[in-house]
């Protein structure tokens, strides 16, 4: 078996002296979509932005393709990871034309993904619509040919017709060109229609390893980590 694009282990993230992440570990292969699912504040985002470099105080092991992934967010975009998180992927007072060119990807290649944006091409991304801003921070993200890109709440406050556009157009792209994939998402039923394979963040630690199938007959097990019960795994 070929090594995963993405390890994570035994990572430790705090803010401060509050300790968010014990001990969170997994992988993710080229191709594949980990969802990462925990209650509110089970430190899902803290995951991503520990990996992408914006958290300070943080310990454990990051490997892309058995590298060790570190340095500043910038470098480690450098070092092909991807990101759309809320107010941290695009600069807000550039034009989506700048925004783009900062990233590396053409006006061309964004417009075969999302030919809505022909005409906002000039707007400040701040001035954007959060529809049009998720496109945006996709087309951004996933254009560059990152080998990982990470997702935060990628449909949160978009429409359904809006999020299944975002949703598919990010699968697409990351089937086609074999990029891993790390997605937050709250809800069951979203996760189990993007992910291969899916981690459950309890207490600062993976409580659960599912395959995709597992999802919806193992629900109640999800939820009771979410309620901070004990779990028999
Ligand atoms: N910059 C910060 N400084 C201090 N504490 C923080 C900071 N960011 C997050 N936290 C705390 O860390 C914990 C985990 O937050 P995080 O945002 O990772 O949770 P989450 O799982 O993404 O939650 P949600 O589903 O609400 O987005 C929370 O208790 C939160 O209050
Ligand atoms: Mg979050």
């Amino acid at each position: 078996m070929s090594r995963p694009v993405l390890e994570v282990r035994g990572l430790r993230a705090a803010y401060g002296r509050r300790q968010v992440l014990r001990d969170v570990t997994f992988n993710v292969a080229a191709g594949d979509v980990l969802t990462l699912l925990g209650r509110n504040g089970a430190g899902k985002s803290t995951t991503l932005l520990a990996i992408a470099g914006f958290v300070p105080n943080t310990q454990g092991e990051i490997l892309l393709n058995g590298q060790p992934l570190c340095g500043p967010p910038h470098a480690r975009m450098r070092q092909a990871l991807g990101l759309v998180v809320k107010g941290r992927s695009l600069s807000g007072s550039l034009s989506v034309a700048d925004n783009l060119r900062l990233a590396g990807v053409s006006r061309k290649e964004l417009l075969e993904l999302f030919p809505e944006m022909e005409r906002r091409m000039t707007v400040a991304a701040g001035q954007l619509s959060g529809g049009e801003q998720q496109m945006l921070a996709v087309g951004r993200a996933l254009l560059r040919r990152p080998q990982l890109v990470l997702l935060d709440e990628l449909t949160f406050g978009l429409s359904p017709s809006m999020s299944r556009r975002v949703v598919d157009a990010v699968l697409a792209q990351a089937a086609r060109d074999g990029i891993a994939v790390v997605a937050v998402e709250q809800h069951i039923h979203i996760a189990e229609r993007i992910a291969t394979h899916a981690a459950v963040i309890g207490e600062g630690v993976v409580r659960l390893h599912l395959h995709r199938d597992e999802l919806l007959r193992r629900a109640a097990e999800i939820e009771a980590i979410y309620l901070g019960l004990p779990v028999d795994v």
